[in-house]
């Protein structure tokens, strides 16, 4: 007989039956005969990463990755908030979360207030293998909400393909800030046995595109392309605009969620409402983003304080030397030619 693998200590135990755990054990095996084959590099939380299908994954959300091609069922309505690592995610999350339950909960007393931004909808990537064999999200409220960092190419087609309804709400940064958030939060949550990535060497596995879910470039430019093909499907936002003008943007995402502001709404202040609520300042002054925490999966717990560090457009120009800059930004450049999306900001001013 075989239990639950998250009883704690013998206890608790949950019997499995045969055909569960051979789901887990398909997909161990999977696993390890793909890393056994894989280009792998230094990880930035994990000792390493492996390169699949030209993007950078962790064992853990490879394993993730798995579960969701023979797993997950998605539905007509579901929305996937979609973005690389350090883009916003936490924001879109709240804006997401509050705007499509926006008639359900009061806002002045909202889950927010209790749930943190990451206990509002599943990480599709790791909450998949929360529950044993996996998790299938049935409870859920429609629209389901997810989010996921896996780069667009890398997930199945019934999410992506645009005959799907499923719709995606994708958000970038720039990527210097980008990376400098990444090394900061990458480090408070590397694991304790290895030695913290220096913030050179972060920079030179970025700039080569070695990071989780990366390279950040493909990750953008594989969402970019696929919000100009279908628009209707994909909604491509930017971190820094967000910042500029948040009502304008948060307009936008309700109309894509299929959940417009009426005017009456709109007259009514809830716009603006929403904003607050969802705010840097309001969220990351909250009990439970000061001392929650959030489970991501068995070997990944996140202390929702980490989730919030500046908020702010520009903190790059703290690290980053003149010629770190330059290389930065002529490699977006040359990656985003032709593209149409403009993403090396160097002209901006520090708010
Ligand atoms: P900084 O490290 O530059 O401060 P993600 O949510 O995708 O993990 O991205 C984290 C980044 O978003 C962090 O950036 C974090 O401070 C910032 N952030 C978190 N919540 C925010 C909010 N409500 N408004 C603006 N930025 C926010």
């Amino acid at each position: 007989m075989s239990f639950h693998p998250s009883a704690v200590n013998g206890e608790n135990q949950i019997p499995v039956d045969e055909e569960e755990q051979q789901v887990y054990n398909n997909l161990d095996e999977k696993l390890d005969r793909l890393l056994a084959t894989l280009p792998k590099a230094k990880g930035w939380r994990s000792p390493n990463i492996f390169l699949h299908k030209g993007f950078w994954l962790s064992p853990t959300v490879f394993k993730g990755l798995l579960a969701i091609h023979e797993y997950f069922h998605p539905q007509p309505t579901d929305i996937f908030l979609a973005a690389f690592m350090k883009c916003g995610t936490t924001w879109l999350r709240a804006l997401m979360f509050a705007t499509a339950n926006r008639h359900r909960y009061n806002l002045s007393d909202h889950p927010l207030h209790r749930t943190g931004p990451h206990g509002a909808f599943p990480s599709l990537d790791t909450q998949i293998l929360v529950d044993f064999p996996v998790t299938k999200f049935d409870h859920l409220p429609s629209p389901r909400l997810f989010a996921t960092h896996f780069a667009h190419d890398l997930l199945p087609t019934s999410m992506t393909a645009p005959r799907s309804t499923c719709k995606f709400v994708y958000v970038c940064r720039e990527p210097k800030d980008a990376l400098i958030s990444k090394w900061h939060f990458m480090n408070k949550v590397r694991s304790k046995e290895l030695t913290p990535l220096l913030f050179n060497e972060a920079y030179e596995l970025f700039c080569n595109g070695v990071s989780e879910y990366g390279p950040f470039w493909e990750h953008v430019l594989g969402y970019w392309k696929a919000s100009q093909e279908s628009p209707e499907k994909i909604l491509f936002l930017k971190y820094e605009d967000m910042k500029k003008e948040p009502s304008v943007e948060l307009k936008k995402l309700a109309e894509f969620m299929g959940m417009p502001f009426t005017a009456a709404e709109e007259e009514g202040g809830v716009v603006e409402e929403i904003v607050k609520l969802c705010s840097f300042e309001n969220l990351s002054n909250l009990e439970v983003n000061k001392d929650g925490v959030q489970k991501f999966n068995t070997q990944l717990m996140v202390e929702n304080r980490d989730f919030f560090r500046k908020g702010k457009v520009g903190d790059w120009k703290n690290y980053l030397t003149e010629e770190m800059r330059e290389r930065i930004d002529s490699i977006t450049e040359t990656k985003l030619k032709d593209s149409g999306l403009s993403l090396g900001v160097t002209k901006i001013t520090l708010s």
